[in-house]
């Protein structure tokens, strides 16, 4: 049932596993509609992973995915972008042979991790872009900081803008709920401090927010709750202060990296 006040996403029981590793084991969360959430836990700790499970790239072996009270399980990644979900990356994304404001645009075409070839090869809905399409390409880019290098091929954009512009491509679908992965991995202290200003913009235009972060001080400077993740469990799950002082989570993750 759906319901205004219906979580953006809850997980329930979830799991998957490769060969015999269980990335994703027994998972139960939710994300609150309006919230920032991060995902943190060491390398390997199943974050990637729940990104693809979530996004319908990968199939659970058991559990239940809901989106804003919509039970979404083996939906494929089209059809949950068209229920307003949306993604970033950990590995760059971008066509470099193509402009920045066409990667954009493509953000509209894409659909999640499986489409973007789709999207790219299909000129006759290339050819077709209409005004207001591009138009709201330079918007984003706008808004993301990196308007100026709209025109410019995307090989030429420094990693920093590379990573805004997969954000800005991300919300070229006007998602209700973002996942981003890494946005600031390589990023360094200024870049890191933009892109934290830059999630907060785009939780204040209302839509939610799954970060999957190492960078520890934005981590704790954006979110609102935090899932800790160890060896794809659920080590901890709650506000910036109750996670940031969790022993377990200080054992697994943050006095690994003090
Ligand atoms: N497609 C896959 N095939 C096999 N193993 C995978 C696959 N995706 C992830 N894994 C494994 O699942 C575990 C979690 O990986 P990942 O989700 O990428 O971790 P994180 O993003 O937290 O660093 C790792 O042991 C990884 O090797
Ligand atoms: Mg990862």
């Amino acid at each position: 049932m759906s319901t205004p006040a219906a979580d953006a996403l809850k997980v329930e029981g979830l799991s998957i596993a490769f060969g015999g590793v269980k990335a994703i084991q027994d998972l139960s969360f939710e994300v609150r509609a309006g919230t920032v959430h991060a995902i943190i836990g060491p390398n390997g700790a199943g974050k990637t992973t729940l990104i693809n499970l979530v996004t319908g790239i990968y199939r659970p072996t058991a559990g239940r995915i809901a989106l804003f009270g919509r039970d979404v399980g083996g939906m494929p990644p089209e059809k949950l972008a068209r229920l307003g979900l949306s993604r970033t990356f950990q590995n760059l994304q971008v066509c470099m042979n193509m402009s920045a404001v066409d990667n954009v645009m493509i953000g509209a075409h894409m659909s999640l991790g499986t489409g973007l070839l789709r999207g790219m090869f299909r000129p006759p809905a290339l050819r077709r872009v209409d005004a207001e399409c591009r138009a709201r390409a330079h918007a984003l880019m706008d808004f993301v900081g990196v308007g100026a290098d709209a025109k410019a091929q995307a090989s030429q954009l420094s990693y920093g803008a590379l990573k805004r512009l997969e954000i800005a491509r991300a919300l070229a679908t006007s998602p209700r709920l973002l996942l981003m992965d890494e946005p600031a991995a390589g990023l360094n202290h200024t870049e890191t401090a933009q892109i934290e200003v830059l999630i907060r913009r785009i939780a204040e235009n209302g839509t939610t927010v799954v970060l999957v972060e190492h960078d520890m001080k934005l981590v704790m400077g954006v979110s609102d709750r935090i899932l800790a993740l160890h060896y794809g469990r659920r080590l901890a799950l709650g506000g910036t202060a109750e996670v940031r002082n969790d022993p377990e989570v200080i054992a697994a993750y943050l006095g690994a990296e003090a």
